[in-house]
């Protein structure tokens, strides 16, 4: 089983394009060591012929003429079998409307995300006769690809940044923020964009995984607020911090997970850049994505 990194970054990409942050010009600057990085979404593939993307960054175009196994083969074609999504973000779902132009593939969702797509008419350019959205129940295995079974799940989060309201409540679990957790064989592995808090619950369900792709967001809870680019904290955003007591860093670490990689970094997050935080993270064993990473995951014959 192989995963292919398409966008390593948060919302707003590295450099997102109203940010003038030290990572952002870095990313602007051909000459520094920080390469520009695109908007959160991951490949996979059994077969390297067919594959499935979880979630649909608005850099997809990009990201599907810079990764050549995701090429067309023939006159009008796609080695894409299917798309899932795993919140309404406007990072995960904007792509959608990048994939138009009469293909079909399959998308999966959860019910209240499929709900989303479906209350927006500008998705209906996604014809329904060519993409069905298969709207996944929570903890019922499908099938994204021939031989791979995947399972959406609950994880601590939100409501998509554009629907919020006064009564935000941020930690609630419901199928607004989902994991997905791929079996193939004995190998487990998880990709969680967004999370506010690793439960013991979700603890339990990573614990013995092969490979977990977790939510590297911020690096510390007050970075936005810290570097001047916001005055949300991470976890009013509902992603965890990576740093501090019952950051995922600590909380991941007890866990027997092998590989453990953070995706969806956002573009204020030290880890981008060498720096004493890079350092920490890769001194406890995670490693930090990067567009266009290949990770292989053997599977018993
Ligand atoms: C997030 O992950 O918090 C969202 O991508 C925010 C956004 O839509 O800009
Ligand atoms: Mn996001
Ligand atoms: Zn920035």
């Amino acid at each position: 089983m192989r995963f292919l990194v398409l966008g390593a970054a948060a919302g707003g990409g590295l450099p997102q394009w109203n940010c003038g942050c030290l990572n952002c010009n870095m990313a602007r600057d051909p000459s520094a060591a920080l390469s520009p990085q695109t908007q959160s979404s991951l490949a996979a593939t059994l077969d390297g012929e067919n594959w499935t993307i979880m979630n649909a960054s608005p850099d997809i175009r990009q990201q599907l003429i810079d990764n050549r196994p995701l090429s067309p083969k023939s006159l009008r074609d796609t080695p894409i079998e299917s798309v899932i999504i795993t919140n309404g973000d406007i990072d995960h779902i904007a792509g959608l409307l990048v994939l138009r132009e009469s293909q079909s593939f399959k998308l999966f969702t959860s019910p209240s995300v499929a709900n989303i797509l479906g209350d927006n008419p500008i998705f209906r350019a996604l014809n329904p006769a060519f993409v069905a959205i298969s709207a996944a129940n929570l903890d019922h295995p499908f099938q994204p690809l021939a031989g791979m079974s995947a399972t959406l799940f609950a994880v601590p989060g939100k409501v998509p940044l554009f629907m919020e309201t006064g009564d935000l409540q941020i930690g609630i679990e419901n199928d607004l923020t989902i994991g997905v957790e791929i079996v193939v064989g004995d190998a487990r592995a998880y990709y969680i964009p967004g999370c506010a808090q690793i439960t013991n619950a979700l603890a339990e369900r990573l614990d013995g995984a092969s490979l977990v792709f977790f939510d590297g967001t911020v690096f510390s809870d007050d970075e936005m607020i810290v570097t001047g680019t916001g005055h949300k904290t991470g976890r009013r955003m509902g992603h965890i911090p990576i740093s501090g007591a019952e950051g995922s860093l600590e909380v991941l670490s007890r866990l027997n997970i092998p590989r453990k990689i953070y995706v969806h970094i956002n573009n204020t997050n030290p880890i981008w850049r060498h720096s004493p935080e890079r350092d920490f993270v890769l001194e406890h064993g995670f490693e930090i994505a990067r567009d266009g990473m290949e990770v292989t995951l053997a599977l018993d014959p």
